[in-house]
């Protein structure tokens, strides 16, 4: 059964990706923050027309995220038989996603990765994962392999499953196909009890592509935090403890270490590249190889 084309407005529901990144803000505001002037404008946007695109948004991704459309995704993509560059040029690839709804106030991609990684070589912790807040968005260069948003970021969830009410608008969940498909709706669907996140599809979006480019490079702890980064209904929420096993109970701690980098470590003034670029240039050549297939 094929789906109809997507509209405009079904590809990109959001103005920018950014969107749903503030989105997250509003919802998981940073606690060190809270009572600063700058998570009071948080809360004042949270009713500003950004809401309805954010909630179109996931109405989309809701809708369409299904366990085939999920297994489709993997056979088109995990292949990496798309382009191969070598890692600056894919920074400069990544930075082709421009943002217009807001291009005074927004940074681009690569500010957003750099500043990720810098929070977290600050706070001293390995450099493996510095190299994680480097390349934890990568992924978002499926937008510009045709992708539509609601495909490439928003909460990540299992599916082939029950969806958990602990997922931002579980209500949107009612028109997908999977909602009324006795293969996927009941608890467990296509998996059994505690069989561990690695034996579980992800909806389909960055965080699954960019812990498949990375997986041969970068320790498991790491690996977790890319690939299960935007799952917040399990690192923020705690749902889906009946799929899980130790060892990814092990690894949540790693996985919640990594989210404030991401979330709370923007800032409007852009790191001085040119005094950052040979320590990012070593780090790169120690894990990664020289280019990168997508
Ligand atoms: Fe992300
Ligand atoms: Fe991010």
């Amino acid at each position: 059964m094929s789906q109809k084309p997507f509209t405009a407005e079904e590809i990109n529901p959001l103005g920018s990706l950014d969107e749903w990144e503030d989105d997250l803000l509003e919802r998981y505001p940073d606690p060190e923050q809270i009572a600063s002037a700058k998570s009071t404008e948080a809360y004042r946007n949270y009713e500003e027309p950004a809401r309805d695109t954010v909630r179109e948004f996931y109405r989309l991704n809701h809708t369409y995220q299904t366990y085939a459309f999920v297994k489709e995704k993997q056979r088109q993509y995990l292949s990496f038989d798309k382009k191969e560059m070598a890692i600056w040029d894919a920074f400069e690839f990544l930075n082709q996603l421009v943002d217009d709804s807001d291009p005074d106030t927004d940074l681009d991609q690569f500010q957003h990765l750099l500043q990720t990684s810098e929070a977290i070589r600050r706070d001293g912790h390995p450099d493996w994962m510095v190299l994680v807040g480097l390349m934890h968005d990568m992924g978002k260069v499926l937008c510009l392999f045709g992708e539509p948003q609601w495909a490439v970021v928003g909460d990540t969830f299992p599916v082939g499953c029950a969806y958990s009410d602990k997922i931002i608008y579980p209500e949107f969940f009612k028109d997908n196909p999977d909602y009324n498909d006795p293969r996927y709706n009941t608890q467990y669907g296509v998996y059994t009890p505690n069989c561990g996140l690695r034996n579980v599809d992800m909806s389909w979006g960055h965080d699954e592509y960019i812990y498949q480019m990375m997986k041969d490079h970068l320790p498991e702890e790491g690996l977790y935090m890319l690939r299960y980064h935007s799952f917040y209904a399990w690192h923020r929420e705690g749902a889906y403890d009946h799929l899980l096993d130790d060892h990814d109970r092990k690894m949540l701690k790693w996985v919640k270490l990594f989210n404030p980098y991401d979330l709370y470590s923007k800032c409007p003034t852009p790191p001085d590249w040119k005094v950052l670029k040979s320590y990012y240039t070593e780090l790169i050549e120690k894990y990664l190889p020289k280019t990168l297939k997508f």
